[in-house]
């Protein structure tokens, strides 16, 4: 069980706190880790009544949770823990309020979940700080992105910083919280086989996809600004391709996991000018049929401008420049409104080096994040009967299957113990964040300066054209 704790969401009645969130945390009761002290406040600026946003978090439990796990009398014990506080983040009197309404910390640690748009961080420091609420027990959760830039991104760290120290700032990205992504550690630093040819000289390249299959859906507004780079590259991507990428920390502990990571960030060719053009593709959706239903356009969207250019597809070629990774390309893709729901990072190998036998593929690794938890190698095998033939073959190691009696845990489940518990090994440091943001901002520019619109790409399909023809001109093609 873990320490007492007031759990305060800012933005507590959006859709990632409903969705997520308290879901989240409704497991963590339900499972017995949450203290019996613990209380969860959301705050939001409409005025409601307790009652009803305990009824609005119901319907939400009851949707996410399943059914299985969703316990009446969980529920209201659960339901006992919720209350319901409007406030005004631009108004330093309403942290005056929320102060008294608290009353003492009294060894409960304080969370500050911020699920809001992030111009709101600023003003949300500088007044818990006024207001006297971010004493040393106080940690804040920043939610992912960090801005919209490395200055803006900046002035939030620094805005942040003044008030909280960093071991006490948790930025968010869920993906670090997901199990597999979690695995990808295991698999590559608690087994000895594959570290000898995780490099150049044995890797061919590297892919990482993350598509999927909804579109913006409430989240319009958000989206039309922010986009897909912004979205999903800057932040989830990177990380899996820290993760895949960087060298073995010293300790499974927050510093010397994220000095490793960082050193991938900083090790990033930077892409900019005419090269954007070259080793970049963003693309938006246009109507399409997902699963025999029809979609509309992007910019038919709720909340998105009819002749809005922001990207919903991003591809992208990454070259790091060290000694492990030279000459390997990392080839990263993300849309929404995609064929189909997945994650996965293929580790292509490169073929044997003296061919024996007829026919024959390179060695690859594929390791799915979702929907299902699998890692698999392909291997080549000889088909049976007369002569040696080869056909490739798969080991496949299904991690549902492999643990059928563990409950899989929503990331959000995880890193929300994290933060209570104080380990940020599992959230971006600040100078990961801007130096995600350094790589990032001239691809940004990039596209603005060359007038680089995105690609149209029906919805139900895998992207534009031009997204296959960046691997196809090296050979390669995406997996999908
Ligand atoms: C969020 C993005 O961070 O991740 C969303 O803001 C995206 O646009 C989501 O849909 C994807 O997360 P998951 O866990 O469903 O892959």
């Amino acid at each position: 069980m873990t320490t007492p704790c007031d759990m305060l969401v800012f933005g507590g009645t959006g859709d990632l706190a409903l969705h997520k969130l308290l879901p989240a945390l409704y497991y963590l009761h339900h499972e017995g880790r949450l203290h019996p002290q613990t209380r969860i406040i959301a705050l939001a600026r409409q005025a409601r009544e307790r009652d009803a946003f305990r009824a609005l978090v119901e319907r939400h439990c009851r949707a996410q949770v399943a059914r299985a796990d969703f316990d009446i009398d969980s529920w209201r014990d659960f339901a006992e823990r919720l209350d319901y506080h409007a406030i005004d983040a631009s108004q330093r009197a309403d942290f005056d309020r929320l102060a008294r309404r608290l009353g003492p910390a009294e060894g409960r640690v304080r969370v500050y979940y911020l699920a809001t748009a992030p111009d709101l961080f600023e003003d949300i420091a500088a007044h818990l700080a006024s207001a006297g609420l971010a004493g040393p027990e106080a940690r804040i959760v920043l939610e992912k992105p960090i801005g919209h830039s490395l200055e803006s991104a900046r002035a939030i760290n620094v805005a942040i910083g003044a008030v909280f120290d960093e071991s006490r700032v948790f930025r968010i990205d869920h993906y670090l919280g997901k199990e597999t992504v979690q695995n990808l550690m295991a698999l590559r630093f608690a087994n000895a086989l594959f570290e000898p040819v995780w490099r150049a000289g044995h890797i061919d390249h590297v892919q990482i996809s993350v598509s999927e299959t909804l579109g913006v859906e409430n989240r319009g507004s958000y989206y039309d600004h922010a986009g897909a780079m912004r979205d999903m590259v800057q932040n989830h991507l990177m990380q899996l391709l820290c993760l895949v990428a960087m060298e073995a920390p010293v300790r499974f502990d927050a510093e010397s996991v994220r000095n490793e990571k960082l050193k991938i960030l900083e090790a990033l060719r930077p892409i900019a000018g005419l090269d954007v053009k070259d080793k970049t593709v963003r693309g938006q959706y246009g109507a399409g049929t997902i699963g025999g239903h029809d979609v509309p356009a992007y910019y038919f969207e709720k909340n998105v401008d009819n002749d809005s250019d922001t990207e919903t597809f991003v591809a992208v070629q990454v070259d790091i420049d060290n000694w492990r990774w030279a000459g390997v390309p990392f080839y990263l893709r993300t849309g929404k409104r995609m064929a189909k729901k997945g994650s996965q990072i293929l580790i292509q190998f490169k073929p044997v080096p003296h061919r024996l036998f007829e026919g024959g593929e390179a060695n690859c690794l594929l390791i799915r994040l979702q929907p299902e938890e699998r890692i698999s190698v392909q291997l080549m095998a000889k088909s049976p009967g007369k002569g040696m033939r080869l056909t490739p073959v798969e080991l496949d190691l299904n991690l549902a299957q492999a643990f059928p009696q563990k409950r899989r845990w929503d990331a959000y489940e995880r890193l929300l113990l994290d933060v209570i518990e104080g380990d940020s090994t599992l959230f971006m440091r600040r100078d990961e964040v801007e130096a995600a943001w350094r790589w990032v901002d001239p691809i940004l520019r990039g596209w603005q300066e060359h007038y680089q619109s995105p690609r149209p790409y029906a919805a139900g399909t895998s992207g534009p054209e031009q997204a296959h023809n960046l691997l196809e001109r090296h050979g390669h093609a995406w997996l999908e």
